[in-house]
């Protein structure tokens, strides 16, 4: 059964094992409640590298008091186990004291993709809290690389742009977003909802996948994203943004010549508030 260790002294001294041997070694942070969009992660991971080291850390600061820090699913067991059949070879789960010890105060501050108006205006202190976590565990890991789903569009870019801008010493790989059958993304948030709401979950996705079509298309996007929403909202949505970015820098795009493009929404289907995005 796969090894799980909670303090950083003994998973530095694994890693400068695995390092004095010359293998490379790929970080996959998470926050647990794993799915098959996580194993699709180890999956890569072992393909880019020789040993895959998985994070589980509900982060407490990349969570607004009003949101859901408090009931996020944990399932340490359960997460071992599919870490241990999708061949991960070690999970560090450190504690919120380990990782924020009294008279901890750095915080890492962003802007660029971090303030694009997206996630960041309904969660304005979330990728302080992603940006800082990350940084840690990309210095305890000292990994080669480091994994993020391309489900969380605006976190990989917000990643990219830190380990650019710090001189991190790590490639970051964006994966692509699992999904069900129906289209949903998969989520450890999806276990929140209702039956009623995870039938019109999809709904989201599709909106999107039309969306991409009708601009393909040539259609505006103005006119393309206010289907979209009026799709969204008819599927019992309350929407936070369905807006088209450029897929590199997050920057507003009005018509289809300005570049690679990337549809992103946010939408809450009752108290859950599901993401998700596509390239055009
Ligand atoms: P978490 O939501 O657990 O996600 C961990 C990683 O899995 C992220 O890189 C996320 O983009 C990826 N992921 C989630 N759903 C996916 C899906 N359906 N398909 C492919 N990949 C998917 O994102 C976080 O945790 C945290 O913010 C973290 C980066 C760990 C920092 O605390």
């Amino acid at each position: 059964h796969i090894e799980i260790l909670r303090d950083p002294a003994s998973l530095q001294a694994k890693i400068a094992h695995w390092r004095s041997q010359g293998q490379r070694i790929v970080l996959v942070p998470t926050m647990g409640a794993l799915h098959a969009g996580h194993m699709s992660l180890v999956k890569e991971a072992k393909r880019l590298g020789d040993r895959v080291l998985l994070s589980i850390f509900v982060n407490p600061t990349q969570f607004a008091p009003n949101e859901d820090y408090a009931v996020y699913p944990r399932r340490l067991e359960a997460d071992a186990e599919l870490s241990t059949e999708a061949g991960a070879d070690l999970i560090f789960a450190p504690t919120p004291e380990i990782m924020y010890p009294a008279g901890f105060a750095t915080t890492i501050s962003l802007t660029g993709p971090a303030t694009a108006g997206l996630e960041d205006k309904f969660r304005p202190t979330h990728f302080a809290g992603v940006a800082t976590v990350v940084a840690k565990l990309l210095n305890l890991a000292r990994a080669d690389v480091a994994i993020f789903g391309q489900k969380d569009y605006q976190q990989l870019q917000v990643i990219q742009q830190m380990v650019s801008d710090l001189a991190i010493p790590v490639e970051i790989v964006g994966a692509p977003t699992m999904r069900e059958k129906d289209g949903l993304a998969l989520s450890s948030r999806n276990f929140y909802l209702t039956v009623a709401e995870r039938d019109a979950a999809p709904r989201l996705y599709a909106a999107l996948v039309q969306c991409a079509r009708d601009i393909a298309r040539g259609e505006t996007i103005n006119k393309a994203l206010a289907n979209a929403m009026e799709s969204v909202i008819a599927a019992g949505f309350v929407i936070d943004y369905i807006e088209a970015r450029h897929a590199e820098t997050l920057a507003l795009v009005e018509n289809s010549g300005e570049g690679p493009i990337r549809l992103l929404a946010a939408a809450k289907l009752g108290t859950t508030r599901l993401i998700d995005n596509i390239a055009v």
